[in-house]
Formats: structure tokens, sequence, C-alpha cells
């Protein structure tokens, strides 16, 4: 294994065999509430980057750019070597969470159209939504580099949304992060799973994703495979 690089929440990022790659490992870990509630699950990191994989190679086959190139094994992948912007990229479909909590808004409204929503990825200000204006002005990126940020967003909802219906599931909301490579390409980057996305079952509402954590209201992997079983099939 390469040199370790960088160590997050849930996973890890080590040195790739070239300068232009990376080794990414998920880790067992589990954190909500910005690292306030934090425990781990055995076999947690398996099944994200078994979920996360399948879901990034659907977004490819749609013409989605990604950093994937393979999946090495059940917990590392290797991907192309990029600088992450700094923004969680989130889109709400339906409301719940933070969207709710800060604008009084009541839960489980179908929304007419997708919202957009950035945040500063920033743990000492608490990670603070932001506008495009403000992301030019910290020079987190460029307009054009939003511009394409927030389009490619609303491609992926659409297929996200197309995907998880096939599985009984509905996209309530969901965070990306996307990153540069060395020549300026912008790439789909960390992980989609059911720790960035909120998945609630077509018929029972039944919440399928880290809620289950965050709320203690259910056995983590437990609902972590039933994501993936549905998406294989099973
Ligand atoms: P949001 O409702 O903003 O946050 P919270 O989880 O605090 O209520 O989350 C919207 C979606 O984005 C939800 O599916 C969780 C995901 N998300 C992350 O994966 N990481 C993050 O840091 C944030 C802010 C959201």
């Amino acid at each position: 294994m390469g040199k370790l690089l960088y160590e997050g929440k849930a996973k890890q990022v080590l040195e790739g065999d070239n300068e232009n790659e990376y080794i990414i490992h998920y880790k067992d870990d589990a954190t909500a509430g910005n690292g306030v509630k934090h425990d781990q699950f055995e076999g947690k990191g398996v099944l994200n980057n078994t979920i996360s994989c399948i879901i990034f190679d659907m977004l490819e086959e749609a013409g989605i750019k990604t950093h994937m190139i393979e999946k090495l094994n059940d917990r590392d992948i290797r991907v192309r070597k990029v600088e992450i912007f700094p923004l969680e990229v989130i889109i709400r479909n339906i409301t719940t969470g933070s969207f709710c909590k800060r604008l009084g808004a009541p839960e489980g409204i179908v929304l007419d159209e997708p919202i957009f929503e950035m945040s500063y990825k920033n743990d000492e200000y608490g990670d603070p939504l932001i506008n495009d204006d403000h992301a030019v002005a910290l020079k987190l990126a460029t307009r054009e580099e939003l511009a394409y940020i927030k389009t490619t967003t609303l491609k992926i909802n659409e297929l996200l949304k197309a995907f998880f219906l096939k599985f009984n599931l509905k996209l309530v909301d969901f965070k990306v992060e996307f990153g540069k490579t060395a020549d300026g390409e912008i790439l789909l980057a960390d992980e989609i799973s059911p720790d960035s996305c909120r998945l609630w079952d077509v018929d029972t509402n039944q919440k399928y994703d880290k809620d289950v954590f965050r709320q203690d209201i259910g056995d983590l992997i437990e609902t972590y495979k039933e994501v993936l079983a549905r998406m294989q099939g099973k």
C-alpha cells in the first residue's frame, strides 16, 4: 500500500502507483453532526465501496466523467488524482434534514423542482451554506467551473432518481463532491452511498440511509445490506 496522504472520517486517501492516481480505502467508521456522533460498524466500508462503485459505473456509462479507474478489492479503489473543490454540492428532491431545520419547512414535501445547494467544506465554520458569488470571491472555483458543477449535478440527480426508483427507493437528497485534475478536467469524485444520499422506500417511506444512525432508528449494516441487495436484484 502507498503512503497515507489524508485520513477522513470514513475513508483514507493513499499514494497511487503513479503521480496521476490515488488509492481510496473505505473504513468502517460512521460519523454524524460534524463528527460529534461517531461509531464503527463492521463491514460498512465494504458495503459503501460496493454500492458506490456500482453507482459510479452507471454514471460513467451515462456520460458523467468521474475519478473512477477500477475497483481493486472490497475496500480499495484506484482513482484519478484530483484536487477536491472544498464544496459539498447538495440536491434536494424532498424536504428533510437541515433544510427543514434551517427554514422551518415541513418534512417530506415533494419539491416541484430540485433545489441545488452548496456548502463551504470548512469544519471550523461549520460547513456554511454559500452561493456562487461567495465561492468565486473565496476563489474556491471559477464561475465556469461552478456552472459545470451545477449542470452535471442536476444530470446526476435525474440518473440517480431513475436508478433508485428501479429498486423501489425514492432519492430524497444527496451530496456529491467534485475535483479537478492537474489538466483542469472536472471529475465527479468522493463517493455516492447511503452515507451521502437519503433513500426512502416508495411504499412505506422507511429510511434506507445514514439517518438510521443519525436518529438511532435502525441497524445501519442491515439497512445498507438491504440497499445493496435491492441493487443486485436480490
Ligand atoms: P443535509 O440535510 O444538508 O444535512 P444533515 O444531514 O445535517 O441534515 O444533507 C443533505 C444530504 O446531503 C443528505 O443526504 C446527507 C448529505 N450530506 C453529506 O453526505 N455530507 C455532508 O457533510 C452534508 C452536509 C450532507
